[in-house]
């Protein structure tokens, strides 16, 4: 038998209201130490405010966020990175007049000892397999590429906890591929929880998947029971439908 570790992420009644709109609603989420979670939903379910509340991009409203068993909910943004939660956002993070390896040193310098950064940069950009474009400007890359700088700038943190929020979207099927390698490289030795929409992509790399609808949790399950669940269904038909 595996032995109990404590989760390395809890949530007790978070909550995030922006006027009327309740837009994560008393949520109790926990994640293993270790593990690779994917959270799906349909557009507007709450998945990106659940993230921008576990890092105090929000206030929320109501609730708690736990971090191996400590009460992190006041901390600020930055002392949460330092602490070794990791996010990547849905909006671009990266500087488009800098190379490659320029965005992944300053990401790096913040958490690292000047003589260590460059071998730490030197490591990312092998691990995100992005050394041969080390010297190519940011703005000059495809959309997959740059999605992979962004993912080196987050593991440029040293992050223990890594949130993701939809890594492949625009991506080319090749490139969800390599991202699916990265991935599951990264859960190796790191917590992982990835907003995703591509299914084929969330077979590929999910145990566990947590659905978002109105901001609540309405199932959790092996993806093959998700998929097979009425109710998650009826959320994306609907949506099928109205769209
Ligand atoms: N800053 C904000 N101010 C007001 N309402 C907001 C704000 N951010 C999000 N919302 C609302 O909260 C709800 C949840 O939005 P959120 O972006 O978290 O959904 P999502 O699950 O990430 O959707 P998507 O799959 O489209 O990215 C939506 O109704 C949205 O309009
Ligand atoms: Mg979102």
């Amino acid at each position: 038998m595996a032995e109990q570790r404590p989760p390395i992420l809890e949530t007790r009644g978070l909550t995030m209201r922006f006027g009327g709109v309740v837009a994560v609603d008393n949520v109790d989420f926990s994640l293993a130490e270790g593990e690779l979670r994917c959270l799906i939903g349909p557009n507007g379910a709450g998945k990106t405010t659940f993230f921008r509340c576990l890092t105090h991009i929000y206030k929320a409203s109501a609730g708690e966020v736990l971090y191996r068993g400590e009460n992190i909910t006041g901390s600020h943004t930055h002392q949460i990175a330092r602490r070794g939660i990791g996010i990547k956002t849905q909006v671009p993070s990266v500087f488009d007049g800098l190379d490659v390896r320029e965005n992944i040193w300053l990401s790096a310098r913040r958490h690292h000892k000047e003589r260590e950064t460059d071998r730490a940069v030197d490591a990312i950009l092998e691990r995100i397999g992005l050394t041969a474009l080390s010297k190519r400007l940011v703005g000059r890359l495809s959309h997959g590429e740059r999605q992979g700088v962004e993912l080196g700038v987050v593991l440029a943190g040293d992050p223990e906890l890594i949130l993701l929020d939809e890594p492949t979207a625009g991506m080319t099927h090749e490139e969800v591929h390599r991202t699916t390698e990265m991935i599951r490289e990264i859960n190796r030795t790191a917590s992982l929880i990835v907003v995703e929409h591509d299914m084929q992509f969330i077979k590929a790399i999910a145990n566990r998947v947590t659905v978002f609808n109105q901001g609540a949790i309405l199932v959790e399950d092996t993806m093959e029971n998700v998929l097979r669940n009425q109710e998650v269904r009826d959320i994306y038909l609907g949506k099928r439908e109205v769209a």
